[in-house]
């Protein structure tokens, strides 16, 4: 019997065009998915930048369906149980030096919102009460809640949403095909785009902002990497003004970019650090905020009886999302999984760049396990050709990811070489057909 589509309203997707002709999932293992009809589908985008350690791993398997059994649900205001806190500590060390802090939300977003608070209320707590204003950067993209749109610049994400949040602004993207284009790794122009952070002191003064917020590697936007040593240079422009960093690491976290964070691959810690996706493989929805010890303890004041941070989720620290963290970590550890991207970079980078020359490839990224191919739209139609590419990938039995008109591939950490060239020229047959 068909299934009948038209009760579920879908996320960030075509309604419309989906529910005539579906694409349906309903099985997964490894590095690929099945159709409801058997149709074998290789993943090139880790589900959505998230399934890091491939499908249904039994580890990680195992671990939800003990947990569930043995305790499905324990409340995380006032209370707790033991593998919130065994998580917290397993998560420390990897975390960049410094970053000791945990706290649990449930998805990117909410990490987002979660950060932002954390650092309007920091300056609060040490009584630098003015420090609320918070900057963000165009084409960023920090999940779809208020906070997150606010800060965020994905035109779409924001311009149906009325007046968003009061007090923020944004610095310029670092998007430069004129200089940069086919750069292989971190562009080279560029470093100079983090002084737009002086403009933004110069404009509002530094005694009334409270944090940047960046992704260390663009990631929904298209995949824009950081010129070498823009992130350098906003952290030191920051330190100056007393402003907090905050990386939202909620794609680039767990392996992606060839360490366990990309602040390591880059060599930049930020005060708070922002992930999701990547930390329960996808498995159980979860995210969580990394704080430095100096932001955490500034709120260790008061009456101790009193509630110290009034913020938190039924679903923080979930049993079942801890469960499959635990396992989730366990997994990348034995198999070495949160540095291999390091080691198929190089790789990975010659398969992509293979694909310069085809018809309307204008540029080509990548970093570590990821990349994006941008296309020269088709004339009057943003985003129809990369969708057409996309149209034509799942045809040919490959999932790749697109935003406008580029095409991003996020395999799960597990790839062998065969499959990246499977995924590569797949790709590069769908551009030469949809020329
Ligand atoms: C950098 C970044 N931040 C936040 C989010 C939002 O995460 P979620 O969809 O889990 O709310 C995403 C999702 O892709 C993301 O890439």
């Amino acid at each position: 019997m068909a299934t009948k589509m038209d009760a579920y309203w879908m996320p960030f997707t075509a309604n419309r065009q989906f529910k005539q002709s579906p694409r349906l999932l309903a099985k997964s293992s490894g590095m690929h998915y099945w159709t409801p009809e058997g149709r074998e589908i290789l993943d090139g985008v880790a589900g959505l930048w998230c399934v890091n350690a491939g499908h249904a791993r039994p580890k990680i398997v195992q671990a939800i369906a003990e947990q569930a059994a043995e305790m499905d649900f324990a409340p995380p205001f006032q209370m707790a149980h033991p593998k919130a806190f065994e998580l917290a500590e397993k998560l420390v060390e990897i975390t960049p030096a410094g970053l000791s802090k945990v706290f649990y939300t449930n998805s990117g977003s909410e990490s987002v919102e979660t950060a932002l608070k954390m650092a309007i209320a920091y300056h609060r707590v040490r009584g630098d009460g003015a420090r609320t204003r918070l900057i963000g950067r165009e084409r960023g993209y920090h999940g779809v809640n208020f906070g997150g749109i606010s800060v965020g610049g994905i035109v779409s994400n924001r311009k149906m949403f009325g007046t968003l949040l009061a007090g923020v602004d944004h610095i310029r993207h670092t998007h430069d095909l004129a200089r940069n284009a086919f750069s292989v790794g971190q562009p080279e122009h560029g470093a100079e785009l983090a002084d737009d952070l002086e403009r933004l002191v110069t404009l509002h003064d530094a005694s009334t902002i409270a944090a940047v917020i960046v992704e260390p590697v663009a990631g929904s936007t298209g995949v824009l990497l950081p010129p070498k040593g823009y992130l350098e240079r906003l952290r030191a422009i920051c330190d100056k003004h007393g402003i907090l960093l905050i990386f939202d690491e909620v794609i680039t976290g767990f392996g992606r970019t060839g360490q366990p964070f990309a602040a390591q691959t880059f060599g930049v810690t930020p005060d708070l650090m922002c992930v999701a996706k990547g930390i329960t493989n996808g498995c159980v929805p979860m995210g969580a905020v990394f704080a430095s010890a100096k932001i955490h303890d500034a709120f260790m004041n008061g009456p101790e009886h009193l509630i110290e941070f009034f913020h938190g989720y039924t679903y923080s620290a979930h049993p079942l999302a801890c469960a499959a963290a635990l396992a989730t970590l366990e997994t990348y550890a034995d198999e070495g999984l949160l540095t291999r991207a390091a080691q198929l970079q190089g790789y990975f980078a010659d398969a992509l760049h293979s694909l310069k020359g085809l018809p309307n490839v204008i540029d080509i990224r990548n970093i570590g396990l990821v990349g994006g191919v941008e296309l020269a739209p088709l004339p009057g139609e943003p985003a129809k050709r990369a969708f057409n590419v996309f149209l034509d990938c799942w045809d040919q039995g490959v999932l790749v990811r697109t935003t406008g008109d580029i095409v991003a591939l996020s395999p799960p950490l597990i790839v062998e070489k065969p499959q990246i060239d499977r995924l590569v020229g797949t790709l590069a047959a769908a551009i030469k057909r949809c020329a």
